[in-house]
């Protein structure tokens, strides 16, 4: 097939084992910066150019589009859909997953675990927002928080209060959850491709802090998740509509709850914890879905 990857940096590891995954499996593969591809829309006809030439054709698109250039990077994603590229992850899917409510309402509408998580607009609805999430501990997280930064514990009621007080003064967008202490500091990257959790790691925080993030000191390994745990995973990718995922799960005594479901998620932490071959289960996973949505389209236009 002629795939293209969508990413700005060529030398990033993900990109670049992508590329090789696709070479070792016989493909052309290029790697296009989405912010360098532009379009003509018009009712009659689309054309895409990329750095001076026109660009079409491609069989399947890869995005590893970066939270800072979603929109863009998202419109030219649906460009190469409406051309007739396969892609495992949709410009839809992509929006969904990189706004927090929505896909927490998702989510919960289709019964996948998660911790219990309220929010709202204003400082008069604090009090009763608060009990209607129960007692502290809470944790309070930013919308744009990534890595860690803009996640808090509060111990008492009063901190509660007062870091929302702080955070509607600076009109931070955020939530609160109950925090889930069970989880004991670690949480569970699930890597689906399709409908499988391909690998696994834990992610386990350093002494004195609950957040488990590599980027704060965290340690990873690769794991087994279990049965229950693959199942929430793959059907959380599937209730966002990504074929691809990093679902981020934490172990509680109610089962496993989901805290994050990321639509680009990074090979390179996982594949060296896991030791597993995920930028070549990608390719196959890509390349099987398109033939049989090529397939599917003949079997269209015959009907
Ligand atoms: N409700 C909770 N109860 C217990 N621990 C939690 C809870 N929420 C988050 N944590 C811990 O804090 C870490 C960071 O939280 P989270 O993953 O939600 O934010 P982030 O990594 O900053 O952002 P994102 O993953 O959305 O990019 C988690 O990996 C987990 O270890
Ligand atoms: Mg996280």
């Amino acid at each position: 097939m002629k795939l293209a990857i969508l990413s700005r940096n060529t030398k990033l590891y993900s990109t670049r084992r992508l590329v090789e995954a696709a070479r070792e499996h016989g493909h052309s593969v290029r790697v296009l910066d989405p912010l360098r591809c532009y379009m003509r829309i018009a009712s009659d006809s689309f054309e895409m150019h990329y750095k001076g030439r026109e660009i079409h054709g491609y069989d399947a698109v890869i995005p590893r589009i970066g939270a800072s250039v979603t929109r863009y990077g998202s419109a030219v994603l649906r460009q190469f859909e409406l051309m007739g590229s396969f892609t495992p992850n949709t410009s839809d899917a992509i929006l969904r997953a990189r706004d927090k409510l929505r896909s927490h309402q998702l989510l919960a509408a289709e019964s996948i675990g998660m911790p219990a998580t309220v929010f709202g607009d204003n400082p008069d609805d604090t009090n009763d927002l608060l009990s209607m999430l129960g007692p502290p501990p809470h944790v309070i997280k930013l919308n744009e928080g990534t890595q860690g930064a803009g996640v808090m514990l509060t111990e008492k009621l009063s901190a509660s209060r007062g870091v929302i007080e702080a955070l509607r003064g600076l009109y931070a967008q955020f939530l609160v959850q109950e925090f889930v202490a069970e989880a004991k500091g670690a949480d569970l990257r699930c890597f689906v491709v399709g409908n499988k959790v391909v690998a696994a790691m834990k992610r386990q925080a350093p002494d004195g802090d609950f957040r488990s993030n590599l980027h704060r000191g965290g340690t990873a390994k690769g794991i087994k998740a279990s049965a229950a745990e693959q199942d929430v995973a793959v059907r959380a990718a599937q209730v966002l509509g990504l074929g691809i995922a990093g679902v981020d799960l934490i172990r509680s005594d109610r089962g496993p709850l989901v805290l994050e479901v990321n639509a680009s998620p990074g090979l390179e932490g996982i594949e060296q914890a896991s030791g597993v071959d995920i930028a070549g289960a990608i390719i196959q996973h890509v390349a099987g879905r398109r033939k049989r949505g090529r397939n599917a389209r003949r079997v269209v236009a015959r009907a």
